[in-house]
This record gives structure tokens, sequence and C-alpha cells, in this order.
């Protein structure tokens, strides 16, 4: 499964890189806007941090000349190694189609439900990025969702690959790792609490309270 960071400050884009096993970094004009600073600056720090994984970026507009007009710009700035994030209404299938055509990678957002996959996968989306969380908030059980879009790809032989994106709690990750999702992207917060658990922390605390008690201090095992 690749492993995405849903952010775009440059301390936590390190943090993460520097413990977990990270493929690259989603953003979306939320997660641009929240650093107060221009986008093009942010992206391009982003892409100098992360080199060739992938960063994914956003278009806003709401047609579908304007999302290719866009999606031009974003790779002219970031590179190929980018992906173009299109939202899946129908200016924003008519813009996947036409960016498929021309060779640039995609992936289709603001996903809530199965057909959006289907559509978005038949007209040739990279990625395709069901909204966990906020499925959840309508009522609809996400994981459930996500279970009948990934039948939907596979039944249907498409190559996309689905990106479990907007996470709230780390079971919600647990239960999209368990299906073999191919793909998800994860808030900071998110990323931390997979590790999060305090039960193992105290285990740990106490083999070394164990052994420096019986040791003494400064004798770790295979210290230099
Ligand atoms: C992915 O990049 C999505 O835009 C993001 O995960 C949405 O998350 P949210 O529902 O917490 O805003």
């Amino acid at each position: 499964m690749e492993l995405y960071i849903d952010d775009a400050s440059i301390s936590e884009i390190e943090r993460l890189y520097s413990i977990y096993p990270v493929d690259g970094v989603t953003t979306n004009p939320h997660i641009l806007a929240k650093t107060d600073c221009d986008p093009r600056t942010v992206l391009s720090r982003i892409r100098s941090a992360i080199k060739d994984d992938l960063l994914f970026v956003q278009t806003t507009s709401m047609d579908a000349n304007g999302m290719i007009r866009e999606a031009h710009g974003i790779i002219r700035l970031l590179g190929e190694r980018t992906v173009v994030k299109i939202p899946v209404v129908r200016e924003g299938i008519q813009a996947i189609t036409q960016l498929k055509r021309e060779g640039i990678k995609t992936c289709g957002t603001i996903v809530y439900s199965p057909m959006q996959v289907f559509l978005a996968a038949k007209v040739g989306a990279d990625y395709i990025a069901p909204y966990i969380n906020r499925i959840d908030n309508l009522g609809i059980n996400g994981i459930n969702a996500v279970k009948e879009m990934q039948d939907i790809i596979r039944q249907n032989g498409f190559s996309s690959k689905l990106l479990g994106a907007s996470f709230h709690n780390c079971y919600q990750v647990q239960e999209l790792c368990r299906i073999g999702i191919d793909a998800c992207t994860l808030s900071p917060s998110i990323f931390d609490s997979l590790l999060g658990n305090p039960a193992v922390e105290s285990a740990m605390e106490a083999f070394q309270d164990e052994y420096l008690s019986a040791f003494g201090t400064g004798n770790c095992l295979f210290d230099e």
C-alpha cells in the first residue's frame, strides 16, 4: 500500500519522512490555504523536499477547460512526478479524459459514491480518492463504500488505484489496510496515532526500568 502525507507544512513533511515509510504528499485547496503562503512557493518547496516522490495538487476551476489549463500550469511548475487532482463531477470527467490523452497523471477527487469511481476509472484516472470520513458523516459506512468501489475497479478490470482520503481515526486506516487498498493519504496527527498506543509505550518503559535497575545506567546492551 502506498502511503502519502496529507499536509503542506514543510516541517511536518520532513518530520514524517524521517520516521515513516512515506511515498509522497497530497494537498488540496484547504491544506494550501492553511499555510498562509503563496501556493506556488509552498508547492515548489514541497517538491524540493520530497525529490521525485509523487506530489498531488488539486485544481480549483469549476469548468473542464479551466481544470485542463491549471493541470498544464501545475505540471510546468512541479514536473511530471505530479498528479493533478480533479473533482469527479461532469466537467471533471471531461478534463480527466483529455489529460489522459495528453499523458498527464490524474487523481479523481471529492469521491463519495461508487458511480463516481466507475466513471473516473473508465476515463483513465490513475488514482481515485474516496473521502472516508465525509462519507461516514453522510450516515453511510465509508469503509463499506470503499469495499464496493474496490469491487467495481476489480470486476471491470480497471487499472485506477484507490487512494483512501479524509480519515479521522486510526481504525478507518486499519480497515482499509485489511482490505488491501492501493494507497492512503493521512494527516500528520493520524500518522502519529498509528503507533500511539500508551500500553506499548508503558511496556517499553517497564522493560527499560527493569534492565536499568538490574545492570545500572550507561549499560545498554551492545552500546559502543
Ligand atoms: C485528500 O487530499 C483529501 O483532500 C483530504 O484527505 C480531505 O480530508 P478532509 O475531509 O479531512 O478535509
